[in-house]
């Protein structure tokens, strides 16, 4: 039984002082009782805060990357005890800007995921295709090598906390969300790779979300599809309206 995550990436958005805010006016706002996780991921420099103002609130939250070794001359990156310090349960792992703009390849999205779980954090490993990719019929062969690469040696036992985000790349911030059927289609897609790396068992307990415009106008259809465990969202998690009524919309779908 696989319950809906519903997780706000606020990428580098927000002040410590504002997110702050922000996440409060979120958690006052969660439904009581809910089956559905919520998880927000602030920028690193408001953890401190969030750990000080949300120990008891109704979401967990983490990191939006970690590093693949513990310690280091690595300027700029923290590793998985300076996030479990602060209080973070998870971490977004490989998500496409950091692709994009950072460098980050399947290898060492592989790297950061190992650490991950070689800790307690609990990662969501992103994929997802380009629009050229998709144009080119690319999509599925691009998401079986960045699944395939990503989970290289994960054993079904620490696998147990992996979530994974199908978020194309051309719906990230664009607007244009994947039609039900594109969604739907991928997803299973993905749950079938993921059955190629563990057991039958453990792929088909792995939540995997989608992500790339989700808002409250569309999240009904895309949570509807039977492989579609919930969203990775970005715009609309920083819009405290519109991030609550996606988390009312998952909990009507049975948590
Ligand atoms: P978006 O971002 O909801 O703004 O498209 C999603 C993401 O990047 O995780």
């Amino acid at each position: 039984m696989r319950n809906f995550i519903i997780a706000g990436n606020w990428k580098m958005n927000t002040t410590p002082t504002t997110g702050v805010e922000l996440a409060r006016s979120i958690s006052d706002h969660i439904p009581p009782h809910t089956g559905v996780k919520v998880l927000l991921f602030p920028p690193a420099t408001h953890l401190s805060h969030f750990q000080q103002e949300f120990n008891e609130a109704d979401f967990e939250y983490g990191g939006q990357n970690v590093h693949w070794e513990n310690s280091g001359a690595y300027t700029g990156e923290f590793s998985p005890e300076m996030l479990l310090e602060l209080g973070c349960k998870w971490v977004i792992v490989g998500h496409s800007e950091r692709r994009k703009f950072f460098g980050e390849t399947d290898q060492s999205v592989n790297k950061r995921l190992l650490n991950t779980l070689n800790s307690s954090l609990s990662p969501i490993l992103c994929i997802g295709e380009t629009l050229t990719e998709r144009e080119s019929n690319l999509t599925y062969e691009v998401l079986e090598r960045q699944i395939k690469v990503a989970l290289e040696n994960l054993t079904d036992e620490n696998a147990e906390r992996l979530v994974v985000a199908y978020e194309p790349v051309w719906a990230i911030g664009t607007g244009h969300t994947a039609t039900t059927d594109q969604a739907q289609e991928a997803h299973h897609f993905i749950r079938n790779v993921l059955a190629q790396c563990f057991s039958g068992e453990l792929a088909n307990n792995i939540v995997v979300q989608y992500g790339g415009s989700v808002n409250a106008g569309n999240a009904l259809e895309l949570m509807s599809c039977p492989d579609v465990d919930g969203a990775l969202i970005g715009g609309a998690s920083l819009k405290p309206d519109e991030f609550i009524r996606i988390i009312e919309i998952a909990d009507s779908l049975g948590g």
